[in-house]
Parts: structure tokens; C-alpha cells; sequence
């Protein structure tokens, strides 16, 4: 934004703005989906690994034969991944050649405050700053993306987002298929103008290209065995319903690992920021058998069966049982909205848009709260909720039974127009301030955001 303009210029809610979007035109399964590189440690000792990363401006190739320029992690649309061990600390120094304040959040991570990537606490251009992740948690699918307030919207939707995976202590005996046939998959959606740039300052309803893995409706070469799959949703404002033409999806873990035990589905629902590790079994399909991933009915992704494959993996009927959460000691009421009575919306949880120097609420460490997290807008708008700091289980909606995609230990929940979810979480041992707030960037970005401090 030029001096003086307010961050949120351009962006709109609830109202639509001319067609400026280019469909991106690009035939459908041209391009083979990539699988983002595993970074090399640049150290590693007993105390841990340590990652060295910058945070550039960079072009990529989203759209065949046209260089995009993004923002990267290393100098890629999409970062690296990173592959941690449960109980083996991560050290990330991050180095920011951009010409404008970055930071990075561990999306899930349960990290000390100093390293949780506060919107405010920012690498500043030319600067670097370490980040220090105890992994103290159990495996999962994380991910990590800038945080910067009011500018992490466009910094996530222009390409700082990448994967950080923690594998369990208890995961290699349970022999799911692992290695090459463990394949993160970004989804995300985009808009691109007549000359192949990204389109950020438009309406999010255009954001109509989708990605995998950096790549316009990618195919993916597979063996005719079991793979998992950790499906993140990191489009800035989307709900993905995803098929695969009514073949099953087991579905063996979310955004904190491992459910309990595997659920077979035909359709997942994946909202802004969740995650979702399913297994496929190619196995059952003939090589020459190819599986279209769909949005409902908008492809996003080809699997094409190509070869044969030895399979010793399984997929074991008990996964990993649930924590058990103590009783709670405190019950709050969350509720998001938008104020649309100014000439530019402002996001507010309870009633107020996030204040960077006020702490909404106190959490004494050691306590169990329960939270009643509510859309409370009337404009039939969604939200996902995020609590950083502590992974939290989905009681019930409405008062109602969770649905499917709330299974397991979860840190982003979806709140469709008008709803209300209860979650419940322990705040164990950290201290210090963190936010939680919309997982719509776009929402957070203008205030939709709270902040709590945990005390001894
Ligand atoms: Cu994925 Cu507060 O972030
Ligand atoms: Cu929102």
C-alpha cells in the first residue's frame, strides 16, 4: 500500500467488484505436479537441526511458459518442506532480502512465545531472526507461513507458505506407506491478469485457478499401491470439498496427526489453513486407471496410474487415541464478525478489531478452557477459527453432534454463516502472549484477530 492508504485498499467484502481475473487458460493435466524439495539441515548437532531459509521476491512457473513473480521461501512459489522428529528440536533463521517487515507463524506448532512468529514481532528488511521449535508435540502435518499484521494475506497468497511435517515417535511402527509414497499436496486457489500475474487486490470469489503444488490442474504419476497424502488447504479464503469420483479416501489423520482409527470417506472438506492425511490404494485400479481429485465438480488434480509397486504398507485399524482433556475450568464465548458501517470493513472478535497492545483475556497455564467459537455476522459469510499455542478437540456445533472433518486433535475449525462450535484445549505449559483469530488472512488482516496471555 502507498503511504498513507489504509492496508485493507481494495478488498471487499460481501460485495463484488468488476470481472477483472483472467481465467488462467491452461489445459487441464498438461503439467506434472511437483513435490516440494526436503530441506537439507544447513547444521545439525545434539542439541538439534538447524534451517537456514530467505525470504525473497522470486518468479515461478505457475502457469506453463509464463514467469509469476511471488514471493518465496527460498526462492520458490511454495517453500521447502520440513521433516522433524517428535522430541528433536528445530532451530529456522530466517533471512528477510524483502523491502518489507516478514515474519513466520508454525501453523499447529506448540512453541515458546518468542518463537511463534506474533504478528507484530517482525524480521524487519535486511534482518534475520531464529525461531526455535521444541517439537514437543505429537506428529503431524504443520505448516508454516508469514504472519506479518495487516500484510499476511498477500504475503501467504503471493507464496510464503510452505510445509513442516513432525513425525511421531509412534508412527514408523504402524508402517502407513512412508518415503516416496508420503506426498504433501498444497491446494490453493488464485487469480491471474492478461500478463500472468498474480491478482491479489481483487475479489476473492474470482480466486477461481487452483493449485497443486504450485501447478494448475497437475497430473501425478503413481504405482498401483497405498500412498498417503497430507492435503493442506492454504488458499487465504476458501472451503474445498474434495472427491475423487466416488473412490474411497481413508482418511487417517488431521491438522494434529494420527485420528484414532482410519475413516474411509468419499468426500473431504477441507477449509482455510486444515489439513487432511488420507490414504489412496492405487493398488485396487489397473495401471492406465487415472483418478481426477475434484472440487465438487472442478478438477484440481490427475493421479495417474502407471506402474506396478510392491506394497508392504498397511493401514493399521488403531492409530493413535485421543488425549483425554481434563474437565474445564473456564468456559469464553468467541465471536467474529465485520463492522461494514465505515467505508472499509474492520474485522472484530467480540466486538473489537484486534489491538496489538490490549490483551482480551488471561489463561492461567495448567487450565482447560472451552471455547464457543461464533460466526456471528449476518452477511452469510464463513470463517475458520485458529487458536495458536494449543491443539484443541471439536465438542459439538450448534449443540449438535461434530461432523466428519472435526475428528481428532485440531487447531483451524470451520464456522459456516450463522454457526457455533465448541472446542476444548488445555494450555499446558508455555507462557505469554498469542493470538487467535480468523484463518480467512484477508479477515485477520483488518482486525478479525483476539490475543490472550497465559500466566503462571
Ligand atoms: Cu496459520 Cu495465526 O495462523
Ligand atoms: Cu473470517
Amino acid at each position: 500500500a502507498q503511504q498513507g492508504e489504509p492496508p485493507h485498499r481494495g478488498y471487499h467484502v460481501g460485495r463484488r467488484t468488476a470481472a477483472t481475473a483472467v481465467r488462467a487458460d491452461v489445459t487441464p493435466f498438461s503439467v506434472r505436479m511437483p513435490v516440494p524439495p526436503v530441506l537439507r539441515p544447513a547444521s545439525s548437532g545434539p542439541a538439534g537441526d538447524v534451517y537456514r531459509i530467505p525470504v525473497r521476491a522470486a518468479t515461478a512457473e505457475i502457469l506453463p511458459g509464463v514467469r509469476t513473480q511471488v514471493l518465496g521461501y527460498g526462492g520458490g512459489f511454495g517453500g521447502p518442506t520440513i521433516r522433524a522428529r517428535a522430541g528433536r528440536p528445530v532451530r529456522m533463521v530466517y533471512e528477510n532480502t524483502l523491502d518489507a517487515p516478514v515474519n513466520v507463524h508454525l501453523h499447529g506448532g506448540h512453541v515458546p512465545a518468542a518463537s511463534d512468529g506474533h504478528p507484530m514481532d517482525l524480521i524487519q528488511p535486511g534482518g534475520s531472526r531464529a525461531y526455535d521449535y521444541p517439537n514437543t508435540q505429537r506428529g503431524a502435518t504443520l505448516w508454516y507461513h508469514d504472519h506479518s499484521h495487516g500484510t499476511e494475506a498477500e504475503h501467504v497468497y503471493r507464496g510464503l507458505h510452505g510445509f513442516y511435517l513432525i513425525e511421531g515417535e509412534d508412527e514408523a511402527a504402524l508402517r502407513l506407506p512412508a518415503g516416496p509414497y508420503d506426498v504433501p499436496i498444497m491446494l490453493r486457489d488464485s487469480a491471474f491478469d492478461a500478463n500472468g500475474e498474480l491478482i491479489f487486490f481483487g475479489d476473492p470469489a474470482e480466486r477461481s485457478t487452483f493449485l497443486a503444488n504450485g501447478k494448475v490442474q497437475p497430473y501425478f504419476p503413481v504405482a498401483a499401491r497405498k500412498y498417503r497424502f497430507r492435503l493442506l488447504n492454504a488458499g487465504n479464503e476458501r472451503v474445498f470439498r474434495l472427491n475423487l469420483g466416488g473412490v474411497e479416501m481413508i482418511r487417517i489423520g488431521s491438522d494434529g496427526g494420527l485420528l484414532p482409527a482410519p475413516v474411509p470417506v468419499t468426500e473431504l472438506v477441507l477449509a482455510s489453513a486444515e489439513r487432511a492425511d488420507i490414504v489412496v490404494d492405487f493398488g485396487r485400479h489397473p495401471v492406465g486407471t487415472r483418478l481426477v481429485l475434484s472440487d465438487g465438480t472442478t478438477p484440481v488434480l490427475r493421479f495417474d496410474v502407471v506402474a506396478q509397486a510392491r506394497d508392504t504398507s498397511r493401514v493399521p485399524d488403531r492409530l493413535r487415541p485421543m488425549p483425554s482433556f481434563p474437565a474445564a475450568a473456564v468456559e469464553r464465548d468467541v465471536a467474529m464478525s465485520f463492522d461494514l458501517s465505515g467505508s472499509f470493513p474492520v474485522g472484530l472478535v467480540n466486538g473489537r478489531p484486534y489491538d496489538p497492545d490490549r490483551v482480551d483475556f488471561q489463561v492461567k497455564r495448567g487450565t482447560t478452557e472451552i471455547w464457543r467459537v461464533i460466526n456471528a455476522d449476518t452477511i452469510g459469510i464463513d470463517h475458520t477459527f485458529h487458536m495458536h499455542l494449543a491443539q484443541f478437540e471439536v465438542l459439538d456445533r450448534d449443540g449438535a453432534p461434530p461432523l466428519p472433518q472435526d475428528a481428532g486433535l485440531k487447531d483451524t475449525v470451520h464456522v459456516p454463516p450463522g454457526g457455533s462450535v465448541r472446542v476444548r484445549a488445555t494450555f499446558t505449559d508455555h507462557l505469554g502472549r498469542y493470538v487467535y483469530h480468523c484463518h480467512y488472512l484477508e479477515h485477520s488482516s483488518i482486525g478479525m484477530m483476539g490475543q490472550m496471555e497465559v500466566i503462571a
